[in-house]
C-alpha cells in the first residue's frame, strides 16, 4: 500500500512538474533555461538579507510576496531573515531593472538578484507567472499545485521607458480603478505611467492656489451622444449636438493624487503627470476665463475634437497660472520628467489676439522656413516652461508638435502623428518615445469588423500590428540611442466603464510589452499567441475584461456594436 501511495504520490508530482515546466511568461524573458524537478511554494519563507539596504520598498515587496502566497495556497509564508528559501538578494553586478532568477529544488529556494529594487521587482512579477494563474486570486485553493519548475532565467529589458498613458479628462477613473490600470501594468513589467489631467472635457487634479479649476474646471454639464463623426454631421443640420444633458465630473484630491503616486512607486511605476498646454485648456480656461485671448466666457467642452480656445501667452498672467500649477505638481509628483502637452494648439485665436501680436513683436518672432511666428510663439512657452522646470530639476516630454519652430535643447519628444516626429527629434539630438497612432493608439478598434466592436474613435489596430512595432523603424542607428523607449495611449472619448477601458488595454498591453522588453529576435508572435491565452487565465483570476478579437472572437459580451449605432 505504501509502496502504491509512494507510487502515485511520484506521479502526481511528476504531473505536477509537467504541467509547470510549460513556462509561459509575458514580456518573454531573454533567457530561460529550465532544468529537472520542481519546487512546492507553499510555506516557504521570503528572505531579503541585506537587500533591505538597498532600497525602502524592498520590504513592502517581500511582505506582499509573502502574504500573497500564504493566501493563495492556504500556508502560511513569513518574511524571515534568518531562512533561505525565496531570496530577494542584491547583485550590484546587474544592469538597472535586470534580475537572475533561479529555482533550485535540492535547495528549496528560488533566489532572485538584482541591482536595483525594479530588477527586484521585476524578478517577482516572473516569479508569479511560473506559479499557476490562480496566483493572482484572492483565496485559499487546496486544489492547485503550488509549485514552480527548477529554471534559471536572465532578463532584463530592452528599454528604459515603458509607458503607458491614462486619460482619465474625457471619462474620469477613481482612484481604485487606477490602481488596478497600475496592476496590469506592473504584471508587464511597465515602469511608466503617463497621466494625462487636464482637457477642453474636464481639469482632473486639485491645484489649490487656483480652487476653480476643480469647482469650476472638472464638470461638463453634458456630453454627446454616440460618435464625433455622426455628431457634426447631425450639428450642420440641426444647428447643435446630441447630448445627454448629464453633468459629468470628477477630479483627484492632491492627497489622492499622492496615493497613486506611491501605490505606483512601490510597484516600479513612475506617475508622469501632464498638463496639456497651450491648447486643450477648455477646462482652465472655463474656469479662469482671462487666462484666454478673448477673456471667454468659455465652457467645459461638451463633445470631443480639437478646440481652437487656447491659452493666450500673450498675457503674463497665463505663465503665473501654469508656474503656479506646476509648483504644486512638483511636491506631488517626484518624476524628473513633467509633460507639458503641446499638441494640436490651433493658432487662430492668437492670429486675432493684440495681446499675442504684441508678444510676437516685441520677441521679434518671424515667419519663415522653420515655422510661423505663431509656432514659434508656442515654442517660446515651451521653452519658458522648460527653463522655470529646469530651475526645479525637472525635464519636460512634449508631444511631437513641439517640434515645429525651433525647440530648445533638452526636451524630450512624445512621437505620437506616426513615428515622423520621433524620427525627427532623434535625428536633430532630442530624446524621443515612441507612441505612433499607426501602433500604439489602444483607443483604436481592434479589428477591420468595427460593427462586431463597440463604438471606438476609429482606426484599426489589431493584435499583431502592435506586436509589429519596430520601434527603431526609420532611425539611423547613431541615432538609436536617443530612443528612450516606447508607450501605447488609450484616449477614453468613448470609453466609460472599466470593462471597456480594460477590452480596449488587454491584451494590446501584452503585446506591447514584448515591443517595450524584448529584443527583436525573441519576438514572436505566434508563440506569443500561446502565452497570451495563459494570461487570459490569469486575467480570469483577476475579473478583467479582455479582447479575444485576435483569436476570431469580435466583440466584448453584452456590448453592441459600434458602426451600427
Ligand atoms: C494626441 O493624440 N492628440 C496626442
Ligand atoms: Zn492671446
Amino acid at each position: 500500500m505504501k509502496q502504491i501511495i509512494s507510487f502515485f504520490g511520484a506521479m502526481l508530482m511528476l504531473m505536477a512538474c509537467s504541467q509547470a515546466t510549460e513556462i509561459s511568461i509575458i514580456p518573454q524573458p531573454q533567457q530561460v533555461a529550465v532544468q529537472k524537478g520542481c519546487l512546492k511554494v507553499a510555506g516557504l519563507p521570503v528572505n531579503i538579507g541585506q537587500s533591505e539596504q538597498m532600497d525602502e520598498r524592498v520590504e513592502w515587496l517581500a511582505e506582499e510576496l509573502a502574504e500573497r502566497l500564504s493566501l493563495v495556497t492556504g500556508k502560511s509564508s513569513e518574511v524571515d531573515n534568518d531562512e533561505p528559501g525565496i531570496c530577494l538578494v542584491e547583485n550590484t553586478s546587474l544592469a538597472p531593472e535586470h534580475y537572475t532568477l533561479t529555482v533550485e529544488p535540492k535547495r528549496k529556494s528560488i533566489v532572485i538578484e538584482a541591482s536595483d529594487y525594479n530588477g527586484l521587482f521585476n524578478g517577482v512579477q516572473t516569479l508569479y507567472q511560473l506559479l499557476p494563474p490562480e496566483v493572482y486570486g484572492d483565496k485559499a485553493r487546496s486544489d492547485v499545485k503550488w509549485v514552480v519548475p527548477a529554471v534559471a532565467i536572465q532578463d532584463g529589458p530592452r528599454f528604459s521607458y515603458r509607458g503607458m498613458h491614462m486619460d482619465p479628462c474625457r471619462h474620469f477613473w477613481t482612484v481604485e480603478e487606477t490602481k488596478r490600470y497600475i496592476d496590469v501594468m506592473a504584471m508587464h513589467k511597465m515602469n511608466r505611467l503617463h497621466w494625462h489631467l487636464t482637457e477642453d472635457q474636464g481639469w482632473r487634479i486639485e491645484i489649490k492656489k487656483y480652487p476653480k479649476l476643480t469647482e469650476i474646471g472638472s464638470v461638463r454639464k453634458s456630453t454627446i451622444i454616440g460618435s464625433l463623426w455622426e455628431n457634426l454631421e447631425y450639428e450642420k443640420e440641426h444647428g447643435q449636438m446630441k447630448e445627454d444633458g448629464i453633468p459629468y465630473g470628477g477630479f483627484y484630491t492632491q492627497d489622492e493624487a499622492r496615493e497613486i503616486v506611491a501605490y505606483a512607486w512601490n510597484r516600479g511605476i513612475t506617475v508622469i503627470p501632464e498638463i496639456d498646454l497651450p491648447g486643450h485648456m477648455l477646462g482652465a480656461l472655463a474656469a479662469y476665463p482671462e487666462l484666454g485671448c478673448t477673456g471667454g466666457p468659455y465652457e467645459v467642452w461638451t463633445r470631443w475634437g480639437v478646440s481652437d480656445e487656447v491659452l493666450c501667452p500673450g498675457k503674463e498672467a497665463m505663465f503665473t497660472f501654469l508656474e503656479g500649477v506646476f509648483d504644486e505638481l512638483m511636491e506631488i509628483f517626484p518624476s524628473e520628467y513633467m509633460h507639458i502637452g503641446g499638441d494640436e494648439c490651433p493658432k487662430t485665436a492668437w492670429e486675432k489676439c493684440p495681446a499675442c501680436q504684441r508678444r510676437i513683436k516685441t520677441l521679434g518672432l518671424k515667419s519663415d522656413a522653420k515655422g510661423t511666428k505663431e509656432q514659434k510663439l508656442q515654442n517660446y512657452v515651451t521653452s519658458r516652461l522648460q527653463d522655470y522646470l529646469a530651475k526645479h530639476g525637472r525635464k519636460i516630454i512634449g508631444w511631437d508638435e513641439i517640434l515645429e519652430g525651433e525647440l530648445a535643447p533638452g526636451a524630450t519628444v512624445m512621437s505620437w502623428r506616426g513615428a515622423e516626429g520621433g524620427v525627427a527629434a532623434a535625428k536633430a539630438g532630442f530624446d524621443a518615445i515612441m507612441t505612433p497612432n499607426t501602433y500604439c493608439y489602444f483607443d483604436y478598434y481592434q479589428s477591420d469588423k468595427p460593427e462586431l466592436e463597440p463604438l471606438a474613435i476609429g482606426g484599426c489596430l489589431p493584435l499583431e500590428k502592435v506586436y509589429s512595432c519596430d520601434p527603431f523603424e526609420g532611425i539611423p542607428e547613431d541615432c538609436q540611442h536617443h530612443i528612450l523607449g516606447v508607450q501605447a495611449n488609450l484616449w477614453t472619448e468613448y470609453i466609460s466603464t472599466t470593462e471597456y477601458l480594460e477590452y480596449m488595454l488587454l491584451p494590446r498591453m501584452d503585446a506591447l510589452s514584448e515591443v517595450q522588453w524584448c529584443a527583436p529576435e525573441v519576438k514572436d508572435y505566434n508563440q506569443f499567441l500561446g502565452r497570451v491565452e495563459k494570461m487570459f487565465k490569469a486575467y480570469d483570476v483577476l475579473g478583467y475584461t479582455y479582447s479575444r478579437v485576435a483569436f476570431g472572437e469580435p466583440g466584448m459580451k453584452g456590448v453592441p456594436g459600434g458602426s451600427a449605432k
